[in-house]
């Protein structure tokens, strides 16, 4: 029986129109959120300034809004559409999961207007909660067809959606804690942390880094930034508190979950940096990997330590994080085979300026400083403000290019991946 050849052929391609319109919606959600990722960024820094930018919104609710939109609406998103991209799943799943897709949308359109409403009340709990539920879902219908991506994506995405489950579980703790009314300031902080640090320490970190092993196929430290990474995650959480623990062990499990993750991120510089052929966006990763995995290192063995409760430096390390690691590289793969590297330059300025703006803000003597060289304490938050609306118009230009171009937001890299790789090794033809 040779009739089936034809059919095979139309089903596979069914399969992977099914595919692609499902990675472009993933990932259209997630631009329109990066979108307002960056404006409401933007907004905040304005409202230092100029405090009637706020429009009547209170500052924390504004945080709120546009930390949740970041978390829920942009980074998520977007890797959810990278890992169905690597996974493949068949045409059916697809289908169904385009309806995951809009609710995904839907409730991170709700959590940004819940969350700049009313801050933490019921309501927003709720919906903060859906999004959890719709995590689940993603990774018990998406899990299985890891089998049939590239072994490096298997492993990074299936280790990144297991620790956004154990986000997923530690963002119930802050509820517990204020069910309970407990005023201990170190369980209220731990609290926030076993979300925060298994969702940014582990889902990002790993869906970043897989997203540029996936391009660089077997790189170097691929298996050790893996290791490091899955090991480290969980009790760098405890270096995240400020407040000192009740047990000298959580120290010393937080230095060397940090030790561990800072290693991770060191090896994974080096390795973006040897990667030549890599986007301007996922090289600019490379050398924020390298800050970073520096301040980390460097903060586990206890260089600076009194400066790790300031408030500007944990913002500016949390942006050099996202701003400056993963939303490019996620942007990157997303846009490929848009280079951009004139934008990319941009927001490159747009960092350094943030990054120098929050420094000096959270140094012991910057104000002085600034104000010995004649200029006003203000300054430092017009500077920040600058340095904002760069990213915003270099990463905005970057998602319009896109959205202009039609080779973008697709099957991407991953549909050519096999005659583009041979031994690990990039090819002529590689799309970035
Ligand atoms: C133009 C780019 C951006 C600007 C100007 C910006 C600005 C800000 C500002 C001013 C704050 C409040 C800081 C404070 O409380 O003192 C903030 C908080 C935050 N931002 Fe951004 N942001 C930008 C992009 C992003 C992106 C891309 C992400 C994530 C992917 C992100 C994630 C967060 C988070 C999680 C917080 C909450 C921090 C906390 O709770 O302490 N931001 N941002």
């Amino acid at each position: 029986m040779t009739v089936a050849a034809p059919a095979a052929g139309t089903s596979r391609e069914v399969e992977a129109a099914e595919l692609e319109a499902l990675v472009r919606l993933y990932a259209v959600y997630a631009l329109g959120f990066l979108l307002v990722t960056l404006l409401s960024g933007v907004w905040l820094r304005s409202a230092f300034i100029w405090p009637a930018a706020r429009a009547g919104f209170e500052f924390p609710f504004l945080v709120h809004a546009h930390s949740h939109v970041a978390f829920f609406g942009w980074v998520t998103p977007a890797l959810f559409a990278l890992i169905v991209r690597a996974a493949r799943p068949p045409a059916a799943t697809c289908i169904w999961l385009r309806w995951h897709a809009h609710l995904l949308g839907a409730a991170s359109v709700l959590a940004f207007v819940g969350f700049l409403q009313m801050g933490y009340q019921t309501p927003t709990i709720v919906i903060a909660s859906g999004h959890v539920a719709l995590w689940v879902v993603f990774a018990a219908r998406v899990m299985p067809w890891l089998r049939r991506a590239e072994a490096i994506e298997r492993q990074y995405y299936g280790a990144a959606l297991v620790f956004l489950l154990i986000a997923g579980a530690g963002a119930m703790a802050p509820g517990v804690v204020e069910a309970k009314t407990i005023t201990d300031p170190w369980l209220r902080q731990s609290s926030l942390q076993l979300f925060l640090t298994p969702f940014t320490a582990g889902w990002l970190a790993l869906g970043a880094y897989g997203a540029v092993y996936a391009l660089l196929g077997s790189a170097r430290f691929a298996r050790p930034v893996w290791m490091l990474t899955v090991v480290g995650a969980l009790p760098a959480a405890a270096a995240h508190v400020t407040v000192a623990p009740p047990h000298g062990a959580f120290e010393l499990a937080g230095r060397l979950g940090l030790l561990l993750t800072g290693a991770a991120t060191l090896l994974f510089a080096a390795d973006v940096i040897a990667g030549l052929r890599l986007a301007p966006l996922a090289r600019l990763a490379g050398i924020a990997a390298l800050v970073k995995g520096s301040a980390e290192v460097l903060a586990a063995l206890g260089v600076g330590a009194a400066l790790l409760t300031s408030k500007p430096l944990i913002v500016a390390y949390l942006h050099l994080a996202l701003l400056g690691l993963v939303t490019p590289v996620l942007l990157g793969a997303l846009v490929a085979p848009l280079r951009a590297a004139r934008l990319t330059a941009l927001h490159a300025t747009g960092l350094v300026a943030t990054m120098i703006a929050l420094g000096v803000m959270g140094v012991p003597g910057g104000y002085a400083w600034i104000i010995g060289m004649g200029l006003s304490a203000g300054a430092l938050n017009v500077l920040a403000l600058v340095g904002g609306v760069m990213s915003l118009a270099a990463l905005g230009g970057v998602v319009l290019l896109s959205v202009a171009s039609r080779r973008t937001l697709g099957l991407g890299p991953s549909a050519e991946r096999a005659p583009a790789r041979r031994g690990g090794r990039i090819e002529i033809g590689q799309p970035v």
